[in-house]
């Protein structure tokens, strides 16, 4: 299968900048109007700065101004499907919800869920607003 999405996100791979651990992971998120956001994971010597390629897609999306999001795929060189980590799993939720996630090797490996499969009972800002 190849789509727009999947073609974004291994594109967006191409991009990282992983000169720490080598492992490069793209992402490509689609707003509800069919615009597609990309990330890469973006590393820094200090370690603990770097920021994953799902969270680098979101914050784009969300400075642009989109709001409402329909699929995301995350792209890696991996044989068992790479998922994105806890802190990714946190931001997906708060901005795009029970997102349809397509996760994706570069062998043409597909995966398709749903953020509420890898996320359940999550907090959210339900818990806080009176
Ligand atoms: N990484 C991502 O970008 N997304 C994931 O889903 C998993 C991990 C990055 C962070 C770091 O640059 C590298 O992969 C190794 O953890």
């Amino acid at each position: 299968m190849t789509d727009a999405l999947s073609d974004a996100a291994l594109a967006a791979r191409e991009n990282a900048h992983a000169p720490f651990s080598q492992f490069r992971v793209g992402a490509a998120l689609e707003d509800s109007s069919g615009r597609i956001y990309t990330g890469c994971n973006v590393e820094n010597a200090t370690y603990g700065l770097t920021i994953c390629a799902e969270r680098v897609a979101v914050f784009k999306a969300i400075s642009e101004g989109a709001r409402q999001f329909r699929r995301i795929a995350i792209a890696a060189d991996t044989g068992i499907l790479t998922p994105p980590c806890g802190a990714c799993r946190q931001i997906l939720w708060e901005f795009c919800g029970d997102i349809e996630i397509i996760l994706m090797n570069i062998q043409g490996l597909r995966e398709r869920l749903r953020l509420a499969d890898l996320f359940p009972r999550p907090f959210d800002a339900s818990f806080i607003e009176p």
